[in-house]
């Protein structure tokens, strides 16, 4: 067993450029790779007084300056299945297992229910704090529960699907418990047979056309619509979505419908619409312009780009110009989904 001393694995003034997928070049105070939970407990214990910030994947991040105080890189591997009977699987997976891996790993063994949520960038323990979601499929649809330990006290806690108080894109390690919790690993049920294909969204349905509807159809069909839309982060620097869906009541959505006739709304439950962003922002002539290194998408006007050399600050004024023009048009709030630091 080696004999690691953790105050020599610290880098200092660590570039994070590699590790965001915006792709911006910030530093941070210091930076710690996790690879294990006991090297985790040591070092949030020798840090106590330390601003903690945690990366998964980087694919949710906008940072806009130095990072203060200590970022940890969550590499906690593993994929196991913990329990199992005819119908289901219960699958724990660390939290540094990259998603699109572990669906991969599903869809293979002939496990059901994330299919729809194939090549949605990022790490398993992110997948909780936003409840990822594409197609139809919420990460709460198959969640069972999710292994934490608490940044001030060391100590470990489980948290069950009911008790993580998941809504869209949003749960209490966004809300109410931002930055107490790291989650360590997730546990998700899923079906070995009589699975519940979802091809509800039109586009996923359309993609797969005649071919039979299986785990391997959706999850190609859901690829395939995806780099069509979504710009690959290896070669344009974004974070997915940018903002959230403004959610509003039938009496906002008749409003809107009256003065925009083609605004696209989706209803969700009685007197809950969602509008879609993206429209807003193609309505107000954003889809496809650049403003100096930062953009917007040409094929889904939801994801900013850098468009090569830009700063988290230049996305952020592109992002508060879209913000207040849509204000000013539709009477909207834009809120962003992804997180700003
Ligand atoms: N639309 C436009 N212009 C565009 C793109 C879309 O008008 O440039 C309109 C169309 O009416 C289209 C509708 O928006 O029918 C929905 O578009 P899309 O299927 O692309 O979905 P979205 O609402 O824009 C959401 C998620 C995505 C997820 C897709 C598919 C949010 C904030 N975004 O986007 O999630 O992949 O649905 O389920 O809810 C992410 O979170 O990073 C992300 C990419």
């Amino acid at each position: 067993m080696l004999n690691r001393n953790f105050d020599l694995e610290i880098k200092s003034n660590h570039s994070l450029e590699k590790l965001n997928t915006f792709g911006l070049d910030v530093a941070s105070e210091s930076f710690f790779i996790v690879k294990d939970l006991k090297d985790l407990r040591n070092i949030l214990l020798k840090n106590k007084n330390k601003k903690i910030t945690v990366l998964g994947g980087g694919s949710n991040i906008l940072f806009t300056k130095f990072l203060d105080g200590l970022c940890l890189k969550i590499d906690l591997k593993g994929i196991d299945i913990v329990e199992e009977n005819e119908k289901n699987v219960i699958v724990n997976v660390m939290a540094g297992e990259n998603w699109n891996d572990f669906v991969e790993w599903s869809v293979n063994n002939g496990f059901g229910g994330i299919e729809n949520l194939s090549l949605i960038p990022g790490l398993v323990g992110a997948a909780p704090i936003q409840n990822i979601g594409a197609y139809g499929v919420e990460l709460k649809d198959v969640f069972v529960s999710c292994n934490t330990i608490n940044i001030n006290d060391q100590t470990e806690k489980e948290f069950d699907e009911k008790s993580c108080l998941f809504g869209y894109r949003t749960s209490r390690f966004k809300t109410t418990d931002k930055n107490i919790y790291i989650i360590t690993s997730v546990k998700v049920r899923l079906t070995k047979e009589k699975h519940k294909y979802n091809i509800s969204y039109g586009t996923v349905k359309e993609e797969i056309g005649n071919r039979e509807i299986n785990l391997k159809s959706i999850s190609k069909a859901v690829i395939k619509i995806r780099k069509s839309k979504l710009p690959n982060t290896d070669l344009i620097g974004n974070c997915g979505s940018f903002f959230k869906n403004p959610v509003i009541n039938e009496l906002k959505y008749l409003q809107l419908k009256k003065k925009f006739p083609s605004i696209s709304v989706f209803k969700v439950k009685k007197n809950e619409y969602k509008v879609s962003a993206a429209w807003l922002i193609e309505f107000l002539k954003y889809k496809g312009k650049s403003f100096g290194n930062v953009g917007v998408y040409k094929n889904q006007a939801l994801v900013l780009v850098n468009l090569g050399g830009a700063t988290g600050k230049e996305v952020l004024s592109l992002a508060n110009k879209i913000i207040s023009e849509v204000y000013s048009t539709f009477k909207l709030s834009l809120q962003p989904e992804v997180e700003i630091l």
